[in-house]
């Protein structure tokens, strides 16, 4: 069989790092595949004026698969001031290439599973009743709807014209900003579409049901947030009704549910939200597992078949310059898993995951932040893992 293709975008800061390490790790699992490299990020902006050159995408389109670091967003001013001084004039404005990935492929499916590792010193605990210590198991999926919402990107800063016009049509605007003046107005529109909705709430049953978690939440604001949420809870409803009636939905306000992961995280199973609610309550729980060195993603087009699996931290530039690498390397190689699972590699997955738990269960290799250090150079003098020295220990494990 022809060995299978996935392009890796390293993108800025510690993207290449945790990626060439996962690389590593997949290779010494016996995963057999080419990688083609796609340039992504912060250097084909200032060089080129587009952070997402049309060949990368051309790449991605024909190889359907790819492993994405992170790259670096700066706001508009400071992007412009860094662009190669022949293309200045030529009116180029930043845009997030993942955002753009996201749009341009409508990769609107977001998977972010923030699952307890044993013997993780991060782990959350609080105190019960009887003032013993308790470490409850996550074990959540957020299912984050990847393309609209607040991310969607339709916003006017001074709105004028018909813009203006349709929004004073609107009686609660007319009341309540109707006398400020249209250049003290910023508007960002939250679009739900029923299409996607009704996408994303289904990955989330599916998901439910294929890995047998009882409940479903819908984590939004449909008590205020009436006609986005509204809507999203309300075909929730009808889909449970329909087509899942032995899972559970659930409903929680988003500023209710940060309350309720620190009190009870253990009693959720899948989430679903909105893009910006999504966003947020993914990091919540990604807070109880270990944090951004934990947190994996997959984004996928399930009708195209595309998918674009990476961690959900950033570049973390200051980190970039170390001479060793001391991050975290596991919530790339965990997003590495979810795109074996997603070309239905499960056993490779598991080994890797497996692999993954007994270096953290074991606990004598741990990177600083797993140390609770403050992340310099010198960690790595104290005791901490490198990068490189984690994801050896990963291989080392790997059965
Ligand atoms: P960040 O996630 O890059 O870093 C925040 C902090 O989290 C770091 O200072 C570090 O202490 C910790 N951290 C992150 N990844 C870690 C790892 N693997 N191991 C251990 N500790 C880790 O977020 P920040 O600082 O807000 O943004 C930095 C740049 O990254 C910005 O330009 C931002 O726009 C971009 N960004 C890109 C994302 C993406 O590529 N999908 C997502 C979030 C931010
Ligand atoms: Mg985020």
């Amino acid at each position: 069989m022809a060995k299978r293709t996935i392009v890796t975008l390293p993108g800025d800061g510690i993207g290449k790092a945790v990626l060439d390490e996962t690389l590593r790790v997949l290779d010494a699992a016996g995963f057999e595949a080419e990688y083609v490299e796609g340039d992504i990020g912060w250097e084909f902006w200032c060089k080129e004026g587009n952070p997402l050159p049309q060949r990368t995408i051309d790449l991605i389109e024909k190889h359907k698969i790819a492993l994405f670091g992170a790259i670096t967003s700066k706001p508009k001013d400071e992007a412009y001031s860094e662009l190669a001084p022949e293309l200045k004039d030529k009116a180029l404005v930043y845009s997030s290439p993942i955002v753009g990935l996201r749009q341009h492929f409508g990769l609107d499916i977001c998977a972010r599973p923030c699952k307890t590792y044993k013997g993780n010193p991060l782990n959350f605990i609080r105190r019960s009743a009887e003032n013993e210590i308790e470490e409850p198991l996550v074990d959540v999926v957020i299912y984050r709807q990847n393309t609209e919402g607040l991310y969607g990107g339709v916003e006017w800063a001074s709105p004028k014209g018909i813009v203006y016009d349709a929004l004073m049509s609107h009686p609660k605007f007319k009341q309540n900003f109707g006398k400020v003046p249209s250049e003290e107005i910023a508007v960002s529109t939250r679009i739900f579409t029923k299409n996607a909705t009704e996408r994303i709430l289904k990955a989330a049953f599916e998901h439910a049901r294929k890995y047998g978690y009882k409940s479903v939440t819908v984590c939004e604001k449909p008590n205020v947030i009436r006609e986005t949420s509204g809507m999203m809870y309300k075909m929730a409803k009808e889909m449970q009704k329909t087509a899942y009636a032995e899972i559970e939905l659930w409903n929680t306000n988003i500023d209710a549910q940060m309350m309720w992961l620190t009190k009870n995280p253990e009693d959720y199973g899948v989430i679903v939200a909105g893009n910006m609610f999504g966003d947020i309550a993914s990091d919540g729980f990604a807070g109880l597992i270990g944090g951004l060195g934990f947190a994996c993603s997959a984004q996928y087009n399930p009708d195209s078949g595309i998918g674009v699996f990476e961690p959900t931290h950033g570049s973390a530039p200051k980190y970039a310059e170390f001479e060793t690498s001391i991050v975290n390397p596991i919530a790339m190689i965990e997003s590495a898993c979810m795109m074996l699972d997603y070309i239905d590699e499960h056993d490779m997955a598991s080994k890797i995951r497996n692999a993954v738990a007994d270096v953290i269960i074991e606990g004598k290799v741990r990177t600083y932040d797993m140390l609770k250090m403050r992340g310099k150079q010198d960690v790595i003098h104290q005791g901490a893992a490198s990068t490189k020295q984690m994801a050896d220990a990963v291989i080392a494990k790997l059965k």
